[in-house]
């Protein structure tokens, strides 16, 4: 049976809950940058102009780039711009066609909005408690349950240990 896209949620936090700090990741992990890109390449990624402008205004490769301003004449070359992000998930949820994955890739502001709305938060958490200004909220065990998890150690490529989970939307 043909169903909607699924709208998911990709993340990687501090034990902290601590996601970015002055525009950028506080940690480089170059595993879960290369888990970042198997978990999303081939979907639409829907992101915050200032995620956006942290890509340094490149379109991810390989995938379909929406990013949400307030500022109607915002300009991203190669990505599609959205004012509302319901408009947004939906042209993202179209995109991706019926049994597809859409991916909101943050930051902190657009999370906090459609985590309400998800089916599934793709959550690495990362062994560390750094200084930070975005935070991801914290998720609900009664809503949010675990079905998957892989940990990674820190090594030369990687700052810190981290753990990839898989949370899936309970009922
Ligand atoms: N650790 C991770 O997994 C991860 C992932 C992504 C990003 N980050 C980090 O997160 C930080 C950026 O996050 P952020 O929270 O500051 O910004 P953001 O969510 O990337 O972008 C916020 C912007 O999105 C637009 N926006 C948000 N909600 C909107 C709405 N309802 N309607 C219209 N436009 C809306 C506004 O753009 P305008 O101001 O143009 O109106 C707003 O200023 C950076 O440090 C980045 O490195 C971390």
């Amino acid at each position: 049976m043909k169903t909607q896209a699924k709208l998911s949620i990709i993340v990687a936090a501090g034990l902290n809950n601590v996601i970015g700090k002055d525009g950028d990741m506080p940690w480089r992990l170059a595993a879960d940058m290369a888990h970042f890109k198997r978990i999303t390449t081939g979907k639409p990624v829907l992101m915050g102009r200032k995620t956006w402008q942290s890509l340094f205004v490149q379109p991810l490769p390989g995938r379909k780039n929406l990013v949400l301003s307030r500022d109607v004449n915002f300009q991203a070359p190669a990505a599609m711009v959205f004012s509302d992000l319901d408009a947004m998930i939906s042209k993202g949820k179209a995109l991706a066609g019926a049994n597809g994955e859409v991916m909101v890739i943050g930051g902190g502001v657009l999370y906090e909005a459609a985590l309400p709305l998800c089916d599934r938060v793709y959550f690495t958490r990362v062994n560390a408690s750094p200084d930070g200004d975005t935070y991801f909220p914290a998720l609900d065990v009664k809503t949010w349950q675990l079905v998957q998890q892989q940990p990674y150690p820190a090594d030369d490529k990687n700052d810190h240990a981290f753990v990839t989970q898989v949370f899936e939307k309970m009922g």
